[in-house]
């Protein structure tokens, strides 16, 4: 088996697949077994001074070399730029395949045959609409509320409309979630940009298409029928595709640690959808279109570079944690946008991205780190091409993502050697002291 993000070598013939550890401090000998280019954390436990020992532990602040799960879903070799869902390329996913059936693929495990496609994409269109109280939960939120705490607050409020979510071993009530959340989660997105726009809420409509229906939800205004150009919806379906799964992302992390707890799918999604606003995450394609805005003209690039060199900026949509080489999505969107362009006219921001790519390329600053564009560095300029104001980013970002975020969920759910998370630390503080009077206090 190779393990998804390491691709580590079979041992050679003759030699044992193990781990050999001394403990200098007692002279003793070890062997640990290496399995998938793993050794198990809990192996060092047994390795003590003395009985009072608790033992050895692992110390890898931000998980920078811990594998936290097995998993089938999505493989990705950063320094080769590869992105496999269940092992197909992202590439031929993109070029081939809609976004339901990836998300059927990424849940399901394999790609839907015709009659296949055409129930799941019917149950998913038979669940978009919303609970009607949702509606008056969202007219709570101030005209100038950012749409992805919405988002996130909203998802969670569906865990009191379907509270037999509860149990996670009924497999019917898996499928119900399922289903709910992929086809409420553009739902909830349009109704919060309608109600910050202060416009009536168009109900989803089960004869479109999963992001035509949603491009319509956003859109739609007076006129009868609401059309999206068909290669505007195909790219925002592609970019759907792109940003269904990641492996063991900061959100999937997330979605994986709150749901470790057995809690409420509704509320574990809230959970990693939070994990995505942040600027260091899904919240980055807003903060490059701002960087961008702030940038203006070609001819300041140069001196935003040199702030980014002196550690005054970071060049948002650049970098990456697996990523060391290319990011295949961005390759993906920067075709795209082309094509995208040729619909609605060239972004000019285009031309400043494109800038900033160029000198990053060239500048030893960026290379000797390891720092190409990610997914976010053009995706918001065609978010922003299909007209979706900045603020509104990150929530798409959430709703490609959230079949993935299920499909790791269900994984995590049956798989017997996961348990609830609960990572060690080092502790640093006092020790033991005595409670003082008030008056004694300092
Ligand atoms: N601009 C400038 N310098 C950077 C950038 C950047 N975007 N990213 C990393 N660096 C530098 C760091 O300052 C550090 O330099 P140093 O060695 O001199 O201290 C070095 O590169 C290593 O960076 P780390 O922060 O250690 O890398 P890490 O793996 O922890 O972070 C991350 C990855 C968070 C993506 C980071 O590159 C970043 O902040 N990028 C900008 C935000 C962004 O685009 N996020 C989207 C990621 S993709 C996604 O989530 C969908």
């Amino acid at each position: 088996m190779q393990a998804a993000g390491t691709r580590g070598e079979a041992a050679r013939p003759g030699t044992k697949s193990s781990l050999t550890v001394i403990d200098n401090r007692t002279g003793k000998q070890y062997e640990l077994p290496i399995e998938d280019n793993t050794v198990r954390a809990l192996d060092f436990r047994q390795i003590k001074t003395g009985p009072d020992d608790f033992g050895l532990m692992t110390y890898d602040p931000a998980f920078m070399n811990t594998a936290s799960c097995r998993s089938s879903v999505t493989f990705i070799d950063g320094d080769q730029g590869i992105l496999r869902y269940r092992g197909y390329p992202i590439e031929q996913l993109a070029e081939q395949c809609s976004y339901l059936e990836a998300a059927y693929l990424l849940i399901h495990g394999d790609l839907p045959t015709a009659v296949q496609a055409a129930a799941w994409s019917g149950s998913i269109a038979r669940h978009a609409p919303v609970p009607e109280n949702v509606k008056k939960f969202l007219e709570g939120f101030h005209s100038d509320a950012h749409p992805m705490p919405m988002f996130i607050s909203t998802i969670a409020s569906l865990s009191t409309f379907y509270r037999s979510s509860r149990d996670l071993n009924d497999a019917q009530e898996r499928d119900l979630t399922v289903y709910r959340l992929i086809g409420q989660a553009p739902t909830l997105a349009a109704y919060a940009y309608r109600h910050l726009n202060g416009l009536p809420y168009v109900a989803p409509d089960e004869e479109m298409g999963y992001t035509a229906n949603f491009l319509n939800m956003m859109f739609k205004r007076g006129e009868r029928h609401y059309a999206a150009n068909p290669s505007l919806v195909r790219a925002l379906d592609i970019l759907f595709i792109l940003q269904a799964d990641h492996e063991q992302n900061c959100s999937t992390n997330t979605v994986r640690g709150v749901g470790s707890s057995r809690v409420d799918p509704y509320s574990a999604m809230a959970g990693a959808a939070a994990a995505l606003y942040g600027p260091l995450h899904g919240g980055a394609n807003e903060a490059v279109l701002r960087m961008l805005d702030e940038i203006g003209t070609i001819d300041r690039v140069p001196a935003f570079i040199a702030d980014v060199k002196g550690g005054k900026r970071k060049l948002m949509g650049f970098g990456h944690r697996v990523y060391k080489n290319f990011d295949p999505r961005a390759a993906i969107i920067k075709k795209m946008a082309d094509q995208v362009f040729e619909v609605t006219g060239r972004n000019p921001k285009l031309d400043i991205a494109l800038e900033l790519e160029r000198i990053a390329r060239g500048d030893d600053y960026f290379i000797s780190r390891k720092l190409y564009p990610n997914v976010d560095f053009y995706s918001g300029l065609i978010y922003q091409a299909l007209n979706f104001p900045p603020i509104f980013f990150p929530v798409l970002f959430a709703i490609g993502r959230m079949s993935g975020w299920l499909a790791q969920w269900l994984e995590m759910l049956q798989d017997p050697e996961q348990k609830i998370y609960r990572p060690r630390q080092i502790y640093t503080g006092s020790d033991k002291r005595i409670v003082p009077q008030v008056s004694q206090r300092q």
